[in-house]
């Protein structure tokens, strides 16, 4: 039994604006109404240096509420709730706090906007417009700081748009554990530097640019590509690791533009890795496959239509069937393939009466943060789904028991597991369904491009079990089918119906 009484005496009852809420004890105010899911989405406190997953700064000013009982106006990222606690947000006194708060962070604001690759998604232009004013009472020219700093391989910097906020510098400090920031000098020329000698390079480090709530920080791989009005944001997951991060995919003119981290508390927080971050490069790389391919009787790849790769794949399975069993047709699974694609080659294996699969995950460095060491998405779900090590499977092929392979993917000739696509040359057949051209394709026999996961979206399942589904976040600009659609139209070829997987969709977060 829980012990619901203890648990009612750590919650405390404050109103805000009129409105009693539950929450719980120990917290700050805006963390209290961060918990409860309402801030900035009904109670508007507007914030800059404040972040859930930082420490607290009280720096910027911009969070002053008004508290029943005490003479001045208290800032809401560091006053604590307390149980009767009533808090105004919007009266006349603290509008007037804001605007003049608002007034002091505009004084030295270059007027960028225009130019500046924050447009759009800047918080000084949001609360400007919600809570400022619209004239300057100043005629002084604003400060002159530089333009472009280069603070590290991925971070350009803009001391003048800065509002000293602090994020970057806590977020140095406090996450990955570098400290790279500080800020330095004095008044009006205080600005963010890095130690001499020491640049921003941590393996996290375009996170500043994220949480920099102005134009000040922007990353060297997005800056001036593209207007954020433009980019359609769709939820997905980073395919670089078993984590799963969450991410907003950016999408524009049918292109990625990039991924930025989407809040999850229970699997990356607010942070991705830089290398997550940047795999968003491989959706459009130009070593996708774009076409189907057949081997010609000249031993060459041939172009050919996705309809009639299927039919060849369909035909080379079930002449191997007919003549030898279906024991000697085996499938290579992928970490990288969704849940819905996986059982789909387990649905296709056990319609033909075959037991033989093997799963290679590539495996490299992790960290105590996020980073994993096994690089593939679904490298679980695909534990999960029943396919294991890829050993038994290889001795196998090499022991000519085995004459046709369904591969999904190519970390099989990555040097963790063969090193070449040599021994698999033996085989009768290969048909590989993969997203990106590899030496795989000097044995492959069919050849069919697959989708990535953020052009047919799916469910796959981190590292804990956790199961996630993302919608697809675009069309891709060549032929390419999801592998799952694929086996089955494999299958149906062969008058085989197989589970669709649409189990896993109905069991993800
Ligand atoms: S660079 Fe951005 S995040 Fe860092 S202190 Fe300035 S405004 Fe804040
Ligand atoms: S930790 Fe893993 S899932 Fe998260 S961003 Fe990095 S590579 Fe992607
Ligand atoms: S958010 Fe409270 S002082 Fe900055």
């Amino acid at each position: 039994m829980s012990a619901p009484g203890k648990l009612r005496d750590l919650m405390l009852r404050i109103t805000i604006d009129g409105t009693r809420y539950e929450v719980e004890e120990g917290l700050t105010l805006l963390q209290a109404l961060d918990e409860l899911g309402v801030l900035m989405k009904g109670v508007d406190i507007p914030h800059y240096c404040w972040h859930p997953k930082l420490s607290v700064d009280g720096s910027c000013r911009m969070c002053q509420v008004e508290v029943e009982g005490i003479p001045k106006l208290q800032i809401a990222c560091d006053t604590p709730v307390r149980e009767g606690m009533v808090v105004h947000t919007r009266n006349e006194r603290v509008l007037k706090a804001r605007a003049g708060v608002m007034e002091l962070m505009l004084v030295n604001h270059p007027l960028d906007c225009p130019i500046c690759d924050q447009a759009g998604e800047c918080k000084l232009q949001d609360y400007a417009f919600e809570y400022g004013q619209m004239h300057t009472r100043t005629r002084e020219p604003r400060r002159a700081l530089k333009k472009r700093v280069d603070l590290g391989a991925t971070i350009v910097f803009d001391q003048e748009r800065c509002i000293l906020c602090r994020r970057c510098v806590r977020f140095c400090r406090e996450i990955p554990g570098t400290s790279e920031l500080a800020i330095t000098q004095r008044g009006d020329r205080s600005t963010v530097e890095t130690f001499p000698g020491k640049p921003l390079e941590n393996d996290y480090s375009m996170n500043v640019a994220d949480i920099c709530p102005v134009g000040a920080l922007t990353t060297r791989d997005f800056r001036f590509k593209v207007r954020v009005w433009f980019l359609e944001e769709v939820p997905g997951i980073c395919t670089g690791c078993s984590r799963g991060c969450n991410v907003h995919v950016g999408v524009a003119d049918d292109q990625v533009r990039r991924y930025t981290p989407r809040r999850n508390d229970d699997v990356n927080d607010t942070w991705l890795c830089d290398s997550g971050r940047m795999t968003y490069q491989e959706i459009g790389a130009p070593d996708r496959i774009r076409e189907a391919a057949l081997r010609g009787d000249s031993g060459e790849l041939i172009g050919a239509t996705i309809d009639q790769a299927i039919d060849r794949a369909a035909r080379l399975v079930r002449e191997a069937v007919e003549k030898e069993g279906p024991g000697v047709v085996a499938a290579l699974a992928s970490g990288h393939a969704t849940n819905e694609d996986l059982a789909a080659l387990r649905g296709l294996l056990a319609a033909l009466g075959s037991e033989t699969h093997g799963l290679p995950i590539v495996t490299g460095a992790g960290d105590a943060l996020l980073v994993r060491p096994e690089k593939a998405a679904n490298a679980e779900g695909a534990r999960a789904a029943g396919f294991g090590e890829p050993g038994l499977l290889l001795d196998k092929i090499r022991g000519g028991g085995v004459r046709v392979l369904i591969v999904l993917g190519h970390d099989i000739i990555h040097e963790q597991f063969l090193g070449s696509p040599e021994p698999l040359a033996a085989l009768d057949a290969v048909i590989l369904l993969d997203t990106h051209r590899s030496r795989l394709e000097q044995v492959a026999d069919v050849v069919i491009p697959a989708r990535h996961l953020a052009e047919k979206g799916g469910t796959v399942t981190n590292f804990e079990g956790r199961i996630q589904a993302v919608p697809a976040a675009l069309e891709p600009a060549f032929e390419a089918v999801a592998e799952a659609h694929v086996l089955a139209r494999i299958a149906s070829a062969l008058d085989l119906s197989i589970d669709d997987g649409s189990e896993h969709e109905r069991e993800a977060d």
